[in-house]
């Protein structure tokens, strides 16, 4: 059976790497970089590969250009902390693959990869192009290994490929946390649509002992369940499909745990109140999981042995709405014998500045990525490299 080789299984030295991975970070004012957690976690890669005295051509991109040259897109800010990370490397942005083959460099960075039409618009020719300019092709890209671009399942036909050690890290936790769990394997799913996640959490329900619900995606359940949500956003397409997985539920190992009660207020985040699911004022809506479920969600947490978390449970980013998912954060990073897991953008915008973060075992890097790989137990651009 082919399976995915690691750079610490073979000897790559003295060669020219290609080195795609997913520094799409989130960006803050100005230009500036607001978290930079994906850089940090690809360290260990780069320093193992510059100790090899390898050539890193870094591949990457950044937010969703469209195939046009977009400044705001730009690499050059992952360049300058690049440069603060490794400061006796002169890191360097060449703008295309024919500067990287003229360039004598020894660490540099290809332009966002999405400025290039042929990345999303699958093309053999530009994936043997990239390919040109690298002897080896690592994917170190865990975080966008669930698309299908011409740099993450093309170039690695025509290289060497091998995964890199945060891909190794991610498939390594992931999978032992999903096929041989430590119980009670507890989920909590979050974030606002029940569309986005309806396929992970029908594999959720078969593998997990409960699934806490939270955040929008929960109001979609609950008018599913027939349960007067008031002017709450619901995805109302998707009441079906939250009807469907309600009646697997039954069938299946999963306990699915929904708000009892909820912080409420009106348009205009005004007259908060907590009410019991069911009883929401005329005028206003659900915005974070109230002081019972609270108590009810965290006694689960407290028992876990592994904790899968994805999502935030109220619409965080309003302070007044953010204390479900501060609780259900601090729930978690006090459980002690759990093997704990977190992941996904909003996720980790909601907890990244928080203490503590040092008792998650594992941070994962990606969002919609990790949700796939749990679903299905592979990506695209992991099956690219297996050989
Ligand atoms: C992510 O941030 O989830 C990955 O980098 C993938 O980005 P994409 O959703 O734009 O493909």
């Amino acid at each position: 059976m082919s399976k995915v080789t690691y750079i610490d299984e073979v000897d790559i030295k003295n060669k020219t790497v290609l080195l795609r991975v997913d520094f799409n970070v989130s960006l803050g004012l100005n230009n500036t970089i607001a978290d930079d957690v994906r850089i940090r976690q690809t360290i260990p890669t780069i320093n193992y590969l510059l100790k090899n005295g390898d050539r890193i051509i870094i591949v990457s991109h950044l937010g969703r250009p469209k195939g046009v040259v977009d400044p705001k897109y730009s690499l050059s800010v992952v360049v300058k902390r690049l440069k603060e990370y490794f400061p006796k490397e002169d890191v360097v942005l060449c703008k295309t693959p024919d500067d990287v083959k003229k360039s004598k460099k020894k660490f540099m960075v290809l332009e966002n990869i999405r400025f290039f039409p042929k990345e999303k618009n699958y093309s053999n020719l530009f994936a043997k192009e990239l390919a040109s300019m690298a002897d080896v092709y690592i994917n170190d890209a865990f975080g966008v290994s669930h698309r299908s671009d011409t740099s993450l399942v093309g170039t690695p036909k025509f290289l060497p490929s091998y995964g890199g050690l945060l891909l190794k890290k991610e498939l390594e936790i992931l999978s032992k946390a999903t096929e041989n769990p430590h119980r009670p394997f507890v989920t909590i799913i979050g974030g606002a649509k029940v569309s986005t996640k309806a396929n992970v959490i029908q594999k959720l329900i078969e593998i997990s002992d409960y699934i806490l619900v939270g955040g929008g995606l929960a109001n979609t359940f609950l008018c599913a369940q027939g349960v007067d949500i008031g002017g709450s956003f619901c995805e109302y397409e998707a009441v079906e499909s939250a009807r469907k997985i309600l009646s697997l539920s039954k069938k299946n190992r999963a306990i699915l745990e929904f708000p009892v009660d909820a912080i409420v207020a009106d348009k205009n985040f005004r007259q908060m109140e907590t009410v019991k699911i069911g009883e929401v004022p005329k005028g206003k809506s659900i915005f974070d999981i109230g002081p019972e479920t609270q108590a009810c969600f965290g006694n689960i947490i407290a028992q876990a042995r592994t904790i899968i978390w994805n999502g935030p449970v109220g619409y965080f980013e309003n302070p007044a709405f953010k204390n479900g998912t501060d609780f259900i954060y601090y729930s978690i990073t006090e459980n002690g014998r759990a093997t704990k897991i977190v992941g996904g953008g909003d996720t980790l915008a909601a907890i990244s500045r928080k203490e503590y973060l040092d008792k998650i075992t594992h941070i994962s890097t990606g969002g919609g990525a990790m949700l796939e790989y749990i679903e299905k137990g592979t990506l695209p651009a992991i099956e690219a490299i297996k050989k």
